[in-house]
């Protein structure tokens, strides 16, 4: 089996840090999300990974991604000229993959119980397709599937108005050779894209076997900020304190990190909080759910439940629910009350 990690697509409901990024690159709690899909892959025991990129991003996720050996993987890059959907993205992958079958991992998708059984009962069942899903509040935004006694998916539907169940596809699929023929027959959704929810009805509807299995632990989609800062927190509920930094007249209560070179000094911490290489941070309040960057700059801020990409700087701000892109500043003082703010790369904001 191989594997291929798509990391192409608009990120349209990323920007404005994805005017400037590669979505799956942005950080959750200070590791970029597309790592977390390749350090599943190799635990799944999937060696042979594509990664599809799109033109404009491609190179700085080669760049971090390299020959894949710092994941024990052996990554090779897909080029998807334009993001025309997930199954178009496969698709490109095809001529790579050739006769073996594939686990399709969206890469900026995670999986807190990991896709290896998963893997595993496919390789001795060997259905056409095996879904993972996941109970969501509100089905109506993902693809829907509905399942029979067996265990084998009798219908998906994309983004119902009446979902049939509160099962939601997650992002992580396991292909025998049946899928290109599917791929092949697709037309455009009425969104303009190649939709793998059509492809697995395609196989279903020719009486291909598909099977399904819930997620074990959470399953994430981090394509809003909403949906990053949630995952943010489900990693950050099991960080482990680890103090690689300097830590001066400050309390801390919760789970801590921090990276070689970082200095924290009258700050006041409520974990779980990580802080990565060669920060300052002073006179400052971080409470739960934040992660600052490296060369990160904070001085009398008060930070909750916030994302701070490498290199931004914040002065007497109090943010709550924000994501702030790389080398981002906020300078002078902010409202009085917290605000939640999502900023692109290098804007810069004076406050009073
Ligand atoms: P989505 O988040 O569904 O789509 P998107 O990246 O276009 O974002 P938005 O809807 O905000 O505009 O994509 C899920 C994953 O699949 C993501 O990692 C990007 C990847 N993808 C591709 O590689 N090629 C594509 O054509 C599409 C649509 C997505």
């Amino acid at each position: 089996m191989k594997g291929v990690v798509l990391a192409a697509g608009s990120g349209t409901r990323m920007r404005p840090i994805a005017y400037s990024m590669a979505k799956q690159l942005i950080p959750v709690a200070n590791k970029p999300i597309l790592f977390y899909a390749l350090d599943d892959v190799f635990a799944s025991g999937v060696s042979e990974v594509a990664i599809v990129v799109a033109p404009d991003t491609g190179d700085e996720i080669r760049r971090a991604v390299g020959d894949g050996s710092q994941f024990g993987l052996d990554v090779d890059y897909v080029v998807q000229p334009e993001p025309l959907g997930i199954a178009h993205a496969l698709g490109v992958a095809g001529p790579w993959v050739g006769d073996d079958d594939v686990l399709l991992y969206l890469g900026d998708n995670m999986l807190k119980g990991g896709v290896g059984s998963t893997v595993a009962a496919f390789r001795q069942l060997r259905p056409s397709c095996h879904i993972l899903l996941s109970r969501v509040e509100n089905p109506q935004r993902f693809g829907v599937a509905t399942v029979g006694a067996d265990g084998r998916v009798v219908e998906l539907v994309e983004k119902p108005e009446h979902p049939a169940s509160d099962l939601a596809l997650a992002g992580i699929y396991l292909f025998d050779p049946s899928i290109w023929p599917a791929i092949e027959s697709l037309q455009p959704s009425g969104r303009g894209e190649y939709e793998i929810t059509d492809a697995i009805q395609w196989l279903l509807d020719s009486g291909r076997e598909v099977h399904a299995s819930e997620v074990s632990g959470w399953w994430k989609d981090t394509g809003t900020k909403e949906d990053l800062l949630d995952a943010n927190d489900l990693v950050l509920e099991a960080l482990v304190s680890e103090i690689a930094g300097e830590i001066t007249a400050t309390t801390v209560t919760g789970a801590l990190a921090v990276g070689a070179g970082t200095e924290l000094r009258g700050c006041e911490v409520r974990g779980p909080v990580v802080v990565g290489r060669s920060s300052v941070v002073t006179d400052s309040v971080l409470g739960p759910g934040t992660a600052i960057g490296d060369d990160c700059v904070v001085t009398g801020a008060e930070l909750t439940r916030s994302v701070l990409l490498d290199g931004v700087q914040v002065e007497t701000w109090k943010l709550r629910n924000s994501l702030l892109g790389r080398h981002v500043s906020l300078r002078g003082r902010g409202p009085d009350t917290a605000v939640p703010l999502m900023l692109g790369e290098r804007s810069e904001v004076v406050g009073a």
